[in-house]
Protein backbone atom coordinates (compact mmCIF):
# COMPACT_ATOMS: atom_id res chain seq x y z
CA UNK A 1 0.00 0.00 0.00
CA UNK A 2 1.51 3.34 -1.16
CA UNK A 3 -0.17 6.67 1.61
CA UNK A 4 -3.50 6.92 0.00
CA UNK A 5 -5.71 10.01 0.62
CA UNK A 6 -9.48 9.49 0.77
CA UNK A 7 -12.20 11.94 0.74
CA UNK A 8 -15.35 11.07 3.08
CA UNK A 9 -18.03 12.85 1.75
CA UNK A 10 -21.05 14.23 3.90
CA UNK A 11 -24.39 11.84 2.88
CA UNK A 12 -27.63 14.28 2.82
CA UNK A 13 -30.91 12.82 2.57
CA UNK A 14 -32.56 15.17 0.01
CA UNK A 15 -35.75 12.68 1.37
CA UNK A 16 -36.32 10.45 3.79
CA UNK A 17 -40.13 8.52 3.60
CA UNK A 18 -40.10 5.45 6.53
CA UNK A 19 -42.29 3.23 5.34
CA UNK A 20 -42.72 -0.04 7.94
CA UNK A 21 -40.64 -1.83 10.67
CA UNK A 22 -38.77 -4.93 10.28
CA UNK A 23 -39.69 -7.58 12.98
CA UNK A 24 -35.74 -7.01 14.18
CA UNK A 25 -37.04 -3.47 14.79
CA UNK A 26 -35.16 -1.82 11.76
CA UNK A 27 -37.06 0.25 9.77
CA UNK A 28 -37.73 0.30 5.78
CA UNK A 29 -36.79 3.61 4.13
CA UNK A 30 -37.40 5.15 1.01
CA UNK A 31 -34.72 7.70 0.39
CA UNK A 32 -33.06 10.07 -1.91
CA UNK A 33 -29.44 10.51 -1.03
CA UNK A 34 -26.72 13.10 -2.60
CA UNK A 35 -22.89 13.66 -1.31
CA UNK A 36 -21.64 17.11 -0.41
CA UNK A 37 -18.28 18.06 -1.34
CA UNK A 38 -17.63 18.71 2.07
CA UNK A 39 -16.22 15.99 4.07
CA UNK A 40 -13.91 14.19 6.14
CA UNK A 41 -10.96 13.31 5.03
CA UNK A 42 -8.27 10.29 5.95
CA UNK A 43 -4.38 8.87 5.05
CA UNK A 44 -3.60 5.66 4.96
CA UNK A 45 -0.38 4.84 5.54
CA UNK A 46 1.54 0.84 4.79
CA UNK A 47 2.21 -0.58 8.36
CA UNK A 48 2.42 -3.93 10.40
CA UNK A 49 -0.68 -3.23 12.31
CA UNK A 50 -3.77 -0.82 12.12
CA UNK A 51 -3.83 2.07 14.18
CA UNK A 52 -5.81 5.43 13.84
CA UNK A 53 -5.23 8.97 14.99
CA UNK A 54 -7.76 11.71 15.13
CA UNK A 55 -6.94 15.45 14.42
CA UNK A 56 -8.95 18.07 13.35
CA UNK A 57 -12.18 20.67 14.91
CA UNK A 58 -14.82 18.09 15.15
CA UNK A 59 -12.64 15.14 16.57
CA UNK A 60 -13.07 16.00 20.14
CA UNK A 61 -14.89 13.02 21.38
CA UNK A 62 -14.70 10.71 19.18
CA UNK A 63 -13.12 6.97 20.34
CA UNK A 64 -9.82 6.95 18.51
CA UNK A 65 -10.38 2.82 19.67
CA UNK A 66 -11.33 -0.27 18.55
CA UNK A 67 -14.84 1.49 18.34
CA UNK A 68 -13.84 3.87 15.90
CA UNK A 69 -16.14 3.04 12.53
CA UNK A 70 -13.21 3.75 10.12
CA UNK A 71 -10.60 0.98 12.64
CA UNK A 72 -13.74 -1.52 12.13
CA UNK A 73 -14.16 -1.02 8.42
CA UNK A 74 -10.66 -1.34 8.00
CA UNK A 75 -10.19 -4.41 10.02
CA UNK A 76 -13.04 -5.88 8.30
CA UNK A 77 -12.40 -5.46 4.74
CA UNK A 78 -8.36 -5.23 4.84
CA UNK A 79 -7.83 -9.31 4.74
CA UNK A 80 -4.80 -8.65 7.62
CA UNK A 81 -3.62 -5.69 5.96
CA UNK A 82 -1.89 -2.58 8.37
CA UNK A 83 -2.28 0.54 7.96
CA UNK A 84 -1.83 3.80 10.23
CA UNK A 85 -5.19 5.77 9.42
CA UNK A 86 -4.98 9.42 10.36
CA UNK A 87 -8.39 11.02 10.29
CA UNK A 88 -9.18 14.64 9.71
CA UNK A 89 -12.53 14.78 11.39
CA UNK A 90 -13.99 17.87 9.89
CA UNK A 91 -18.10 16.97 10.31
CA UNK A 92 -20.13 17.11 13.01
CA UNK A 93 -20.53 13.81 14.72
CA UNK A 94 -24.05 12.35 15.56
CA UNK A 95 -25.43 15.01 13.06
CA UNK A 96 -27.45 12.98 10.46
CA UNK A 97 -25.05 13.48 7.27
CA UNK A 98 -22.95 9.89 7.50
CA UNK A 99 -20.32 10.87 9.90
CA UNK A 100 -18.92 7.63 11.10
CA UNK A 101 -20.47 5.81 7.98
CA UNK A 102 -18.17 8.10 5.39
CA UNK A 103 -15.28 7.35 6.97
CA UNK A 104 -16.26 3.65 6.90
CA UNK A 105 -17.07 3.24 3.82
CA UNK A 106 -13.64 5.69 2.34
CA UNK A 107 -11.45 3.58 4.84
CA UNK A 108 -13.10 0.55 3.35
CA UNK A 109 -12.58 2.04 -0.43
CA UNK A 110 -8.68 2.91 0.24
CA UNK A 111 -8.05 -0.68 1.35
CA UNK A 112 -10.09 -2.34 -1.33
CA UNK A 113 -7.96 -0.18 -3.91
CA UNK A 114 -4.67 -1.19 -1.87
CA UNK A 115 -5.49 -4.78 -2.40
CA UNK A 116 -6.54 -4.61 -5.93
CA UNK A 117 -10.21 -4.97 -5.09
CA UNK A 118 -12.35 -1.89 -5.67
CA UNK A 119 -14.15 -3.65 -8.61
CA UNK A 120 -18.20 -4.25 -8.62
CA UNK A 121 -16.98 -7.86 -6.71
CA UNK A 122 -15.12 -6.32 -3.83
CA UNK A 123 -17.57 -3.44 -3.06
CA UNK A 124 -20.28 -5.57 -3.15
CA UNK A 125 -18.60 -8.53 -0.30
CA UNK A 126 -17.59 -5.03 1.57
CA UNK A 127 -21.06 -3.60 1.47
CA UNK A 128 -22.65 -6.75 2.74
CA UNK A 129 -20.32 -6.87 5.50
CA UNK A 130 -19.99 -3.42 6.32
CA UNK A 131 -23.92 -3.63 6.89
CA UNK A 132 -23.65 -4.28 10.17
CA UNK A 133 -21.37 -1.40 11.03
CA UNK A 134 -24.26 0.99 10.12
CA UNK A 135 -26.61 1.56 7.80
CA UNK A 136 -25.87 4.13 5.97
CA UNK A 137 -22.36 2.67 5.39
CA UNK A 138 -23.47 0.80 1.77
CA UNK A 139 -25.00 4.00 0.46
CA UNK A 140 -21.54 5.91 1.57
CA UNK A 141 -19.54 3.57 -0.09
CA UNK A 142 -21.58 4.18 -3.58
CA UNK A 143 -21.20 8.19 -2.77
CA UNK A 144 -23.20 8.98 -5.70
CA UNK A 145 -26.66 10.05 -6.68
CA UNK A 146 -28.74 7.12 -5.30
CA UNK A 147 -32.21 5.80 -4.36
CA UNK A 148 -31.82 4.04 -0.48
CA UNK A 149 -34.90 1.15 0.16
CA UNK A 150 -34.70 -1.33 2.60
CA UNK A 151 -32.81 -0.40 6.30
CA UNK A 152 -30.20 0.94 3.29
CA UNK A 153 -29.12 -1.62 1.64
CA UNK A 154 -31.12 -1.30 -1.78
CA UNK A 155 -29.29 0.69 -3.97
CA UNK A 156 -30.58 2.21 -7.30
CA UNK A 157 -28.53 4.85 -8.56
CA UNK A 158 -30.20 7.85 -9.74
CA UNK A 159 -29.27 11.15 -12.36
CA UNK A 160 -30.00 14.31 -10.46
CA UNK A 161 -29.28 17.53 -11.31
CA UNK A 162 -26.56 18.89 -8.91
CA UNK A 163 -28.11 21.33 -5.82
CA UNK A 164 -26.68 24.91 -4.95
CA UNK A 165 -26.67 24.16 -0.79
CA UNK A 166 -25.75 25.72 2.76
CA UNK A 167 -24.98 23.09 5.28
CA UNK A 168 -26.09 23.80 8.93
CA UNK A 169 -25.79 22.08 12.17
CA UNK A 170 -26.45 23.72 15.33
CA UNK A 171 -23.96 22.20 17.79
CA UNK A 172 -26.44 19.24 19.42
CA UNK A 173 -25.32 15.79 18.71
CA UNK A 174 -28.59 13.63 18.34
CA UNK A 175 -29.25 10.12 18.74
CA UNK A 176 -30.70 8.11 15.43
CA UNK A 177 -32.28 5.33 17.84
CA UNK A 178 -33.96 7.79 20.36
CA UNK A 179 -35.52 9.84 17.36
CA UNK A 180 -36.66 6.02 15.70
CA UNK A 181 -38.25 5.25 19.07
CA UNK A 182 -39.91 8.65 18.95
CA UNK A 183 -41.75 8.25 15.40
CA UNK A 184 -45.37 7.88 15.51
CA UNK A 185 -46.17 6.69 12.09
CA UNK A 186 -43.82 4.35 11.38
CA UNK A 187 -45.94 3.10 7.41
CA UNK A 188 -45.82 6.10 5.37
CA UNK A 189 -45.91 6.58 2.08
CA UNK A 190 -42.63 5.80 -0.50
CA UNK A 191 -41.51 8.26 -3.09
CA UNK A 192 -43.69 7.78 -6.47
CA UNK A 193 -41.91 4.08 -8.44
CA UNK A 194 -40.46 4.88 -10.69
CA UNK A 195 -38.82 8.57 -9.85
CA UNK A 196 -39.70 11.52 -12.21
CA UNK A 197 -37.18 12.52 -14.66
CA UNK A 198 -35.31 15.82 -13.38
CA UNK A 199 -34.30 18.08 -15.77
CA UNK A 200 -32.70 20.73 -13.95
CA UNK A 201 -32.79 21.89 -10.40
CA UNK A 202 -35.68 23.96 -10.66
CA UNK A 203 -38.07 20.92 -11.57
CA UNK A 204 -36.21 18.88 -8.86
CA UNK A 205 -36.76 20.93 -6.08
CA UNK A 206 -40.15 21.41 -6.85
CA UNK A 207 -41.03 17.55 -7.02
CA UNK A 208 -39.14 17.63 -3.73
CA UNK A 209 -41.09 19.86 -1.70
CA UNK A 210 -43.90 17.09 -2.22
CA UNK A 211 -41.73 14.92 -0.51
CA UNK A 212 -40.54 14.25 2.87
CA UNK A 213 -38.61 13.28 5.89
CA UNK A 214 -40.43 11.55 8.01
CA UNK A 215 -37.79 12.16 11.05
CA UNK A 216 -38.29 15.51 11.11
CA UNK A 217 -41.47 16.22 13.43
CA UNK A 218 -39.66 13.64 15.88
CA UNK A 219 -36.51 14.73 16.17
CA UNK A 220 -37.68 18.71 16.19
CA UNK A 221 -40.59 18.06 19.05
CA UNK A 222 -37.55 16.15 20.84
CA UNK A 223 -34.46 18.79 19.68
CA UNK A 224 -36.65 22.98 19.33
CA UNK A 225 -33.26 23.84 17.96
CA UNK A 226 -34.14 21.83 14.92
CA UNK A 227 -37.17 23.87 14.49
CA UNK A 228 -35.12 26.97 14.90
CA UNK A 229 -32.56 25.78 12.08
CA UNK A 230 -34.80 25.38 9.42
CA UNK A 231 -36.77 28.59 10.20
CA UNK A 232 -33.78 30.55 9.94
CA UNK A 233 -32.54 28.80 6.55
CA UNK A 234 -36.61 28.92 4.93
CA UNK A 235 -35.82 32.98 5.62
CA UNK A 236 -32.75 33.30 4.07
CA UNK A 237 -32.64 35.23 0.60
CA UNK A 238 -32.91 33.03 -2.33
CA UNK A 239 -34.27 29.55 -0.41
CA UNK A 240 -36.17 27.88 -2.08
CA UNK A 241 -36.47 24.40 0.37
CA UNK A 242 -35.10 24.01 3.88
CA UNK A 243 -35.51 20.19 5.09
CA UNK A 244 -33.38 18.28 7.76
CA UNK A 245 -31.26 15.34 6.64
CA UNK A 246 -30.83 12.23 8.25
CA UNK A 247 -31.84 12.23 11.77
CA UNK A 248 -30.49 15.82 12.25
CA UNK A 249 -29.96 18.22 13.76
CA UNK A 250 -27.70 18.79 10.22
CA UNK A 251 -30.83 20.53 7.91
CA UNK A 252 -30.14 21.97 4.44
CA UNK A 253 -31.63 25.15 2.57
CA UNK A 254 -31.57 24.67 -1.49
CA UNK A 255 -31.08 27.52 -3.51
CA UNK A 256 -31.45 28.17 -7.30
CA UNK A 257 -27.43 29.11 -7.86
CA UNK A 258 -24.19 28.81 -5.79
CA UNK A 259 -23.96 32.67 -5.67
CA UNK A 260 -27.39 32.60 -3.88
CA UNK A 261 -26.24 29.89 -1.38
CA UNK A 262 -22.57 31.65 -0.38
CA UNK A 263 -24.62 34.62 -0.18
CA UNK A 264 -27.19 33.19 2.69
CA UNK A 265 -24.07 30.90 3.80
CA UNK A 266 -22.31 34.25 4.45
CA UNK A 267 -24.98 36.10 6.20
CA UNK A 268 -25.49 33.12 8.69
CA UNK A 269 -22.38 32.81 9.67
CA UNK A 270 -22.11 36.69 10.77
CA UNK A 271 -25.44 35.65 12.30
CA UNK A 272 -24.91 32.30 13.95
CA UNK A 273 -21.01 32.31 14.72
CA UNK A 274 -21.30 28.72 16.81
CA UNK A 275 -23.42 27.12 13.86
CA UNK A 276 -21.08 24.99 12.04
CA UNK A 277 -22.15 25.98 8.30
CA UNK A 278 -21.09 24.93 4.88
CA UNK A 279 -21.75 25.61 1.42
CA UNK A 280 -21.69 23.12 -1.61
CA UNK A 281 -22.88 21.57 -4.74
CA UNK A 282 -25.13 18.61 -3.44
CA UNK A 283 -24.90 15.10 -6.46
CA UNK A 284 -22.34 16.86 -8.30
CA UNK A 285 -19.76 13.61 -8.22
CA UNK A 286 -19.00 11.66 -11.30
CA UNK A 287 -20.69 8.59 -11.99
CA UNK A 288 -18.70 5.99 -9.59
CA UNK A 289 -18.54 2.10 -9.38
CA UNK A 290 -22.28 0.80 -7.43
CA UNK A 291 -21.82 -1.38 -4.85
CA UNK A 292 -24.09 -4.31 -5.66
CA UNK A 293 -25.03 -6.00 -2.38
CA UNK A 294 -26.46 -9.21 -2.28
O1 LIG B 1 -27.33 1.75 11.44
P1 LIG B 1 -27.03 2.79 12.47
O2 LIG B 1 -25.99 2.37 13.45
O3 LIG B 1 -26.83 4.14 11.92
O4 LIG B 1 -28.40 2.89 13.28
C1 LIG B 1 -28.48 3.26 14.63
C2 LIG B 1 -29.79 2.74 15.16
O5 LIG B 1 -30.88 3.36 14.47
C3 LIG B 1 -30.02 1.25 14.97
O6 LIG B 1 -29.46 0.51 16.01
C4 LIG B 1 -31.52 1.17 14.96
O7 LIG B 1 -32.01 1.22 16.29
C5 LIG B 1 -31.93 2.44 14.28
N1 LIG B 1 -32.17 2.25 12.83
C6 LIG B 1 -33.40 1.79 12.41
N2 LIG B 1 -33.63 1.59 11.08
C7 LIG B 1 -32.67 1.87 10.17
C8 LIG B 1 -31.42 2.36 10.57
C9 LIG B 1 -31.20 2.55 11.92
O8 LIG B 1 -34.30 1.54 13.23
N3 LIG B 1 -32.94 1.68 8.87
Amino acid sequence: MTPTDVFAPAKINLTLHITGQRDDGYHLLDSLVVFAPVGDVLRLVPAAELSLSLEGPEAAGLPADGDNLALRAAAMVGDGQGAAIALEKLLPVASGIGGGSADAAATARAMLAAAGALDEGGLARAGTALLALGADVPMCLASRPVRVRGIGERLEPVNLPPLPAVLVNPRVPVSTPRIFRSLTARDNPPMPEPLPEFPDAEVLIAWLKDMRNDMEPAASALEPMIGVVLGELAALPGCRLARMSGSGATCFGLFATMADAGAAAAALRVARPDWWIAEGLLGDQQARAMPRLG
